[in-house]
């Protein structure tokens, strides 16, 4: 992105700075509110995932992780790679500085992931197990993972990306092996694990009505009707404007909610093809907007989360070919016109909420 659009656009530095110095106590100027501030008063958690490396490393990155948001997902570390490197092996040493940092902020967890078909370790991917040995660790390792953080983690992400976009189950691992009964096993054994912590299933393109989310609603639907402990949905919500943006949300939403579970917008990010431009930011503050309206106007939906909030650390430049600038602030940490329009959007919300 070109200085020129971010200095046409764009506003004061987030993260206090000289150009910062007019306003409150913390160098913002007045009613330049922070998220989760803004978010409190509306009994929703506001978080983002957390780059453990930017964390330890980069100061003013830290500075924004605890005064921007309410909650904090992992970005990698809560993965199976990173804590069971070598089977029977858990290091849970990047996690739990992570959890720490977050009782030291006033912040929940959501616990990623579970059970996932990527960022598996090579032990697994490579071992030739039958069935009943992986049912087992797996078994392991939901119980030994959910219980090492038991009341540290409000959320979990048990069960990730289970499904294809045409709403048949995803041919990984785990169904390969064990048939589509994985996934109520799942949520068993995490629960015998942490009967406290909020179970979710969770998923990317099911944030509108398709065959993917009518799928994962008849799935929650079953489950729940067998009494198997799952009490949440995650939408992931990774957009790309290049594809138009979603209708609908909030309405499907709504028929999640109406099965008794919790939604939550889990990985809000939205990319573009680059170079970014005027337009695009504004269409890309619309994605995220919508986003948070939906989970806004959702009776139930309890926290909404964005995967990273500054375009110098994210996913989406290493992993969709020139697209990028997806994040709410730019390199820099200076607002973009999306990091505006979702403090408008806590600050304007219509009505009360219910959250549970
Ligand atoms: C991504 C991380 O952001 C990257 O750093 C990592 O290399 C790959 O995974 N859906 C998910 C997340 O549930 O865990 C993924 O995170 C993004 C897509």
């Amino acid at each position: 992105m070109t200085t020129a659009v971010v200095s046409s656009l764009v506003l004061l530095p987030l993260v206090a700075g000289p150009a910062a110095a007019a306003g409150g106590h913390d160098g913002r100027p007045a009613g330049d509110r922070p998220l989760r501030q803004l978010a409190a008063d509306d009994r929703l958690r506001v978080g983002t995932a957390v780059d453990m490396a930017a964390l330890a490393q980069d100061a003013p990155y830290r500075r924004a992780v605890g005064s921007e948001f309410s909650s904090v997902t992992p970005e990698n570390v809560m993965k199976w790679d990173a804590l069971e490197p070598r089977r029977g092996e858990y290091d849970y040493a990047a996690a739990d500085r992570l959890v720490r940092f977050a009782r030291g902020s006033g912040q929940k967890v959501r616990g990623h992931v579970l059970v996932w078909h990527n960022q598996l370790p090579s032990w697994l991917t490579g071992g030739d197990f039958s069935a009943t040995e992986l049912r087992e660790i797996l078994r392991r390792h939901i119980t030994e993972t959910v219980r090492h953080f038991k009341g540290r983690v409000w959320h979990w992400d048990v069960v990730n990306e289970a499904f294809d976009e045409d709403g048949t189950l995803r041919d990984t691992l785990w169904l390969r092996a064990l048939g589509p009964g994985y996934i109520a096993d799942a949520f068993r054994w995490a629960h015998q694990a942490d009967p406290r912590a909020t179970l979710f299933y969770n998923d990317y393109n099911i944030a509108w009505a398709g065959p993917k989310s009518d799928a994962v609603l008849a799935l929650v639907r079953t489950l729940r009707a067998e009494g198997v402990p799952v009490q949440g949905v995650g939408f992931q919500g990774h957009l790309g404007i290049q594809y138009g943006l979603p209708t609908g949300v909030a309405a499907n939403f709504r028929r999640f909610e109406r099965l008794g579970v919790r939604t939550a917008v889990t990985e809000a990010d939205v990319r573009m093809i680059l170079p970014a431009d005027e337009e695009k930011l504004r269409t890309q503050a619309e994605g995220y907007r919508l986003l948070l309206d939906a989970c806004l106007r959702t009776r139930h939906c309890v926290s909404f989360t964005v995967w990273g909030f500054t375009d110098k650390y994210s996913w989406v430049p290493g992993t969709f070919e020139g697209e990028g600038a997806a994040n709410v602030l730019d390199e820099s940490y200076t607002a973009k016109p999306a990091y505006r329009a979702l403090q408008a959007a806590l600050a304007g919300r219509a009505r009360p909420r219910a959250v549970r």
